[in-house]
């Protein structure tokens, strides 16, 4: 039986500025794609290395909250990508408000995520981030399918349901050939204040997911209140406190990820020291 139309190898979008570009995903809604994405973004660009992020989300689009871009532009005299925080910036919710919800169907969808990758000037980046949507439907394939990947990051929480789903998202990776760079478990834990660890979505389910697919497990992210706080304040937790645990794990996270892309793809470079 031949593949579905939809695993047939397309065109990618030739990106020649772009060094390597890395898709944040999950099977699973509201699992901290956005925040991880964007803290991410901004660990790498702590490094040193120049980055963009791209707001895949076409349908619910998270960049501009919690990259703190409250208004929104006219496409044909703004020049896109926009600035912030040392990123380079691209989002629907630049074009037309958050809260708009979009019924555009799929060709749509293709259309802006094409023009978002080929028509705006990203200029020269080492890492391009880009936000998945949740879920394995049009969007997720599309880009998958056209973006020049280096490899996609799944996202996950420890528990069951999450699992499941951060599953059908590895075998989408799988089916259309981009490599899984690894996963990283979010809302791990958190440490009360009797000093102790508290696991309330359970224990393992990243590490034991990561063994079963064969790919790196990246690591933990603790539960803290301020990650909320900063992503809904415009000013993601790694550039507000950076000498929080959290945003510790980010450029221990960022460190990783840019080891794992050099490792899996031809990419090369030399590699940060870390000081924390
Ligand atoms: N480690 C964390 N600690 C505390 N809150 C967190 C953490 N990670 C994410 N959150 C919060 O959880 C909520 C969901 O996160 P986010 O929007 O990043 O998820 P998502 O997977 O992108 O969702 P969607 O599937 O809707 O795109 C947000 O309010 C975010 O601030
Ligand atoms: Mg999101």
């Amino acid at each position: 039986m031949p593949p579905p139309e939809a695993h047939q190898p397309q065109q990618k979008i030739a990106m020649p500025g772009v060094k390597s570009v890395v898709a944040v995903a999950s099977g699973k809604g509201g699992v901290g794609k956005s925040t991880v994405a964007t803290n991410l973004a901004l660990a790498l660009h702590m490094l040193g290395r120049r980055v963009g992020l791209l707001d895949a989300d076409i349908y619910g689009p998270s960049i501009p909250i919690m990259m703190g871009v409250k208004e929104t532009f006219d496409a044909n005299t703004t020049p896109f990508p926009l600035t912030r925080h040392g990123l380079k910036l691209m989002s629907m919710g630049f074009l037309v408000k958050p809260e708009t919800a979009m019924i555009w169907r799929g060709p749509m969808v293709h259309k802006y995520l094409t023009a978002f990758l080929a028509q705006i000037d990203w200029g020269v980046l080492d890492y391009l981030v880009i936000d998945l949507p949740p879920g394995t439907g049009d969007a997720q394939l599309t880009l998958t399918q056209t973006a020049p990947l280096s490899g996609a990051v799944i996202v996950t929480t420890p528990q069951e349901v999450s699992l499941i789903d951060a599953r059908k998202g590895l075998e989408m990776f799988n089916q259309v050939r981009v490599p899984v760079l690894g996963i990283i478990e979010n809302m791990s834990f958190f440490v009360g204040a009797d000093g102790k660890r508290y696991e309330p979505f359970g224990r393992g389910g990243g590490i034991k997911l990561a063994k079963e697919a064969g790919v790196p497990f990246l690591g933990e992210i603790p539960i803290d209140p301020r990650v909320a706080e900063c992503g809904d304040g415009g000013d993601p937790i790694v550039h507000k406190y950076p000498d929080t645990d959290v945003a510790k794990t980010y450029l221990n996270l960022a460190n990783v990820v840019i080891q794992q892309v050099v490792r899996m793809t031809d990419a090369t470079e030399e590699l940060p020291t870390l000081q924390l």
